[in-house]
């Protein structure tokens, strides 16, 4: 009694069922999503496409929800496309992201036709001319634009200022001379630019700026070479609520203001607006998804603090120790009981920064309780590591308060798969 329920299932039944360290995720809480996208903005808006960033959490079942819900995808690796293409993805509903990469990874999105490819600079753009041209094949891309706009959120998820690894910097002429060399390409058809300022912003006005400086760009293309931009990909990164549900805003509050402030940028430099699409990660899915664990060492240090050490840790969720991450959690099994103190959720790996949560208010516990960390479904399964040599936990999904699990629990035999 008293257990804590997420998404219609018993927490502390689904840790018996699977084992933990779990990952659980709600495909209600997804769909739910993704009717918010087409309903606030697909259908409020015409010429637009949203883009599922599965760089956030992706396997064949997430893939295959996405596909089903009509949204596009992100890609940004040989390895996140190869899982859209098993389950059939249509390719033309693809981005194909990222700064730096191989020509296998090109030849692929090629060969597939993949739909667009977002070059993130002038090397790029002629390895896929040479690859476009040996397959005969007309591809479509964007450049990727670094606005040099700065956003408040941490400086490791920030991705649009100048002193960026991504994109083309709008500061100089490079993106002029970049533009000016794709239009001369044979085999390369340049549909528009794409920007992402950074991840988990709560504030919709570095979209704005991004865009009226796109449009600037835009304008003095098409004054300077008669090109007329047909799509601006403005990227994601709309927060989701981490310790507080009242972080999270709706779709809306971003999309609106970069439509609003688009159409308004359009209309006074007498241009057609363009196709726009957006590619929201955390967002989709961040919220959806929870970590079970069980606790194990208790450690009290009196009048300094607590270490409660659970099952996992920076393995399967790098977050906290890689840029200072916020989490909430519960005792799943104790969820009504009231608070008594403040501890400090501990790894299990061999690193002192291995700590989940500092300050989590518990009630009394004990070794063998279960721990639920909430709002992991974004950039934790996906960034997960065997580190240690710690086999990476199982997912579940639940859909309409039944589970099922999608992700086998990695056994130490899969550790040594490839070695020789
Ligand atoms: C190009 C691009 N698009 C979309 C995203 C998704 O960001 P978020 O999960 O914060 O929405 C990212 C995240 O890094 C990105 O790099």
């Amino acid at each position: 009694m008293g257990n804590f329920i997420f998404a219609g299932c018993d927490t502390v039944e689904l840790a018996k069922k699977y084992g933990t360290p779990l990952y659980v995720i709600s495909e209600d809480f997804i769909i739910e999503r993704c009717r918010e996208i087409r309903e606030d903005f697909l259908e409020k808006y015409s010429n637009t496409m949203a883009v599922y960033a599965s760089k956030a959490f992706l396997t064949k079942e997430m893939a295959r929800i996405i596909k089903r819900e009509g949204l596009g995808m992100d890609v940004v690796s040989g390895g996140e496309l190869y899982t859209a293409m098993e389950v059939d993805f249509a390719m033309d509903k693809i981005v194909f992201h990222g700064n730096n990469k191989s020509i296998d990874e090109i030849e692929m999105a090629v060969k597939n036709g993949v739909g667009r490819i977002v070059v993130d600079n002038i090397r790029e753009l002629d390895l896929i001319e040479s690859i476009a041209s040996k397959y005969q094949k007309r591809v479509g891309i964007q450049f990727r634009i670094c606005p040099g706009v700065d956003v408040h959120t941490h400086k490791y998820i920030q991705t649009g200022q100048l002193d960026s690894k991504f994109g083309i910097p709008l500061a100089d002429n490079t993106i002029k001379k970049a533009v000016k060399k794709a239009l001369d390409c044979k085999y390369i058809k340049l549909l528009g630019f794409h920007f992402h300022i950074g991840s988990q912003i709560h504030e919709n006005h570095g979209y704005s700026l991004a865009v009226r400086k796109v449009v600037s760009l835009i304008k003095e293309l098409k004054d300077e070479y008669g090109f007329i931009t047909r799509e601006l990909n403005t990227g994601g990164g709309y927060a989701i609520g981490y310790k507080d549900e009242e972080d999270r805003k709706n779709l809306s509050y971003y999309t609106d203001a970069i439509m609003n402030t688009l159409e308004q940028e359009c209309s006074k430099h007498n241009l057609h607006r363009p196709l726009v699409i957006i590619e929201p990660g955390r967002w989709i899915v961040g919220e959806a998804g929870i970590t079970l664990y069980t606790i194990g060492a208790i450690k009290e240090i009196p009048g300094i603090r607590t270490y409660v050490s659970v099952d996992g840790g920076m393995t399967d969720n790098p977050r906290p120790s890689l840029y200072e991450a916020k989490y909430e959690a519960f005792v799943a099994n104790k969820y009504e009981e009231k608070a008594v103190k403040k501890v400090t959720v501990a790894g299990k790996c061999c690193e002192s920064g291995d700590i989940l949560i500092r300050d989590l208010k518990v009630p009394q516990i004990e070794p063998g309780d279960i721990l639920a960390v909430l709002a992991t479904g974004a950039y934790n399964y996906s960034m997960a590591s065997n580190y240690n040599r710690i086999p990476r936990p199982a997912v579940v999904m639940i859909s309409k308060g039944k589970d099922r699990l999608i992700v086998r629990r990695e056994s130490y035999e899969d550790l040594l798969r490839n070695e020789i």
